[in-house]
């Protein structure tokens, strides 16, 4: 069943139970990438997950993205329009944890993949790289069980440094940032891919060198 909030509660409690119900799912991601992470270091001794950070989105936020999309700020339209509410960041080493991640992620039974959008493959026009996944998570209530969205990120450490720094500019020039930022920053998603690139390279090869002995 997907979460539909409370229909006759003030509208003070409806908004309580709308976050308590997106933190719910948040934890529950956080705890199923925290087991697989456990698992993966128990079987293959190395860990795929640098970290994670859980994020619910402030009021504002899901207020000004309602704006945007012209969409009356209710809290219907907040839970059917607004697909990260509850975002989950995974932090990772190396590019090819990324996909790792993602697969173990969508083998999860009770967790179902409603969209994904690769900008690790295809960038985006600012150099952004990143893995998204759009999933639904039940979280089990004392009445019910409801299916809840959450967005989940998936990138290197150094995505997620450049990332970082973008979004701050980003905000600072509301989205119109001078011609030489715009272009140091694509030089620096680059230099980051680069990096990422080296790292990879040369982690299989110490890999290599550590299995043979
Ligand atoms: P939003 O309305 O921003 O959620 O975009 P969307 O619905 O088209 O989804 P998309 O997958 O493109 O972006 C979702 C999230 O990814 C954003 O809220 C950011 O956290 C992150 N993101 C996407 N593009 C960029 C980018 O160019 N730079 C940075 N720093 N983050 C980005
Ligand atoms: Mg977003």
């Amino acid at each position: 069943m997907e979460y539909k909030p409370s229909p006759d509660a003030e509208e003070v409690d409806r908004w309580k139970e709308v976050t308590l119900v997106y933190n719910s799912a948040l934890k529950e991601i956080g705890t199923k990438l925290e087991i697989l992470n456990d698992e993966f270091q128990h079987v293959h001794k190395y860990n795929p997950i640098e970290h994670i950070k859980l994020r619910l989105k402030s009021s504002e936020s899901i207020v000004k993205k309602l704006k945007n999309r012209g969409l009356e700020s209710t809290i219907e339209n907040m839970v059917e329009y607004v697909n990260d509410i509850a975002g989950v960041r995974v932090i990772c080493s190396f590019t090819s944890d990324i996909y790792r991640i993602a697969e173990m992620i969508a083998e999860q039974d009770d967790l179902t993949v409603l969209a994904v959008k690769d900008y690790f493959k295809s960038p985006k026009p600012s150099g952004y790289k990143s893995y998204h996944m759009l999933v639904q998570v039940p979280v089990f209530l004392s009445n019910r069980v409801v299916e809840v969205k959450v967005e989940i990120q998936i990138r290197t450490v150094a995505m997620d440094f450049w990332a970082s720094l973008e979004h701050k500019i980003y905000y600072k020039y509301e989205g119109d940032a001078p011609e030489h930022i715009q272009k140091a920053l694509i030089q620096c998603a680059s230099m980051v891919s680069d990096l990422d690139q080296e790292m990879l390279a040369l982690n299989e090869e110490i890999q290599k060198l550590l299995d043979e002995e």
